[in-house]
């Protein structure tokens, strides 16, 4: 669906203003299901129009909530439809401006804005979130951060009234913020495997990363890399007494150090042996 830009706002503000047209009820669901809302969650949605997401989240899903939106006469409707639906304990409604709020509490961000909004609003949302925190939008991306996964709702009802509606297919994205994974990691292993430290050398955009391990002056290749929030997983070849085996790593990042277990999948030192690696410099 495309929605437009009002140009007089834009001159106040330098920013294209998208005005309310709300998202789907069913599409609102899907979407908080896609980002795996529980009640330890605190979904903040950022222009939150009528207050939908932030409600269903408290309603269906047992979450808190805060909605951001910089019209105070939605704002006093969303505390109204927050009373009605029974959950005005667990949200609060803030007139304020998207770009200006504090989100930095939020493990669940939902948006429908506009794809030049996104793109401004991506630098907030790296630099504020947590790792792990999910970001959904509906219908925009955000242009080369590319989403961890996408949903589509088939025949979406978009009303303009209470009695007029047009359906249409309604997508969304969803992006798990990255831990910070670039740098240099080093670890022992068993000696019985090797008597020299490990490193794993890796380079970050967004999720994707991409590296190679080292270990004596030996670069072995890494493949399947894959970063999830702080969720870290790859495997290797490594050669243990003559064999190539392969050896399969899985931790979690905290910080500057890795937690998890390394677990040799062949020959006669197959085993799982704990992993604990620490970024000895910022950059591979
Ligand atoms: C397309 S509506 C989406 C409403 C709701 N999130 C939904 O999906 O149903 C966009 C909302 O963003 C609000 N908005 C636009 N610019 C904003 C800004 N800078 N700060 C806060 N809210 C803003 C508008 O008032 C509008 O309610």
């Amino acid at each position: 669906m495309q929605l437009v830009a009002n140009p007089l706002i834009l001159a106040e503000s330098q920013r294209p203003f998208v005005e309310f047209i709300p998202t789907p009820q069913d599409v609102v669901v899907e979407m908080l299901k896609a980002a795996q809302v529980t009640k330890e969650d605190i979904v903040y949605d950022l222009g939150c129009g009528d207050g939908r997401f932030v409600i269903t989240a408290a309603k269906m899903f047992g979450a808190r909530g805060v909605g951001i939106d910089i019209d105070s006469t939605l704002i006093s409707k969303c505390r109204v439809n927050a009373e009605k639906a029974g959950v005005a304990e667990r949200v609060n409604f803030l007139t304020q401006d998207l770009y200006e709020t504090d989100i930095s509490e939020a493990t669940v961000v939902t948006i429908y804005l506009l794809p030049e909004l996104n793109l401004l609003l991506r630098p907030k949302l790296l630099k504020e979130l947590k790792p792990n925190t999910r970001v959904v939008s509906h219908a925009f991306d955000m242009g080369d951060w590319l989403p961890d996964r996408q949903g589509v709702v088939k025949n979406a009802r978009f009303y303009m009234a209470p009695d007029l509606f047009f359906e249409q297919d309604a997508t969304f994205y969803l992006w798990v913020i990255p831990a910070k994974a670039a740098g240099t990691w080093c670890w022992e292993v068993p000696s019985i495997i090797s008597k020299e430290p490990y490193r794993l050398h890796l380079t970050q955009k967004y999720q994707i990363l991409k590296g190679y391990l080292t270990m004596q002056n030996r670069r072995l290749p890494i493949k399947d890399i894959k970063l999830s929030g702080n969720h870290l997983h790859f495997t290797s070849p490594a050669y243990l007494k003559g064999r190539k085996v392969t050896v399969d790593y899985r931790g979690t990042i905290e910080g500057n150090v890795i937690n998890g277990m390394i677990e040799v999948k062949e020959g006669p030192l197959s085993k799982t042996y704990p992993w604990r690696a620490f970024r000895i410099r910022e950059n591979p």
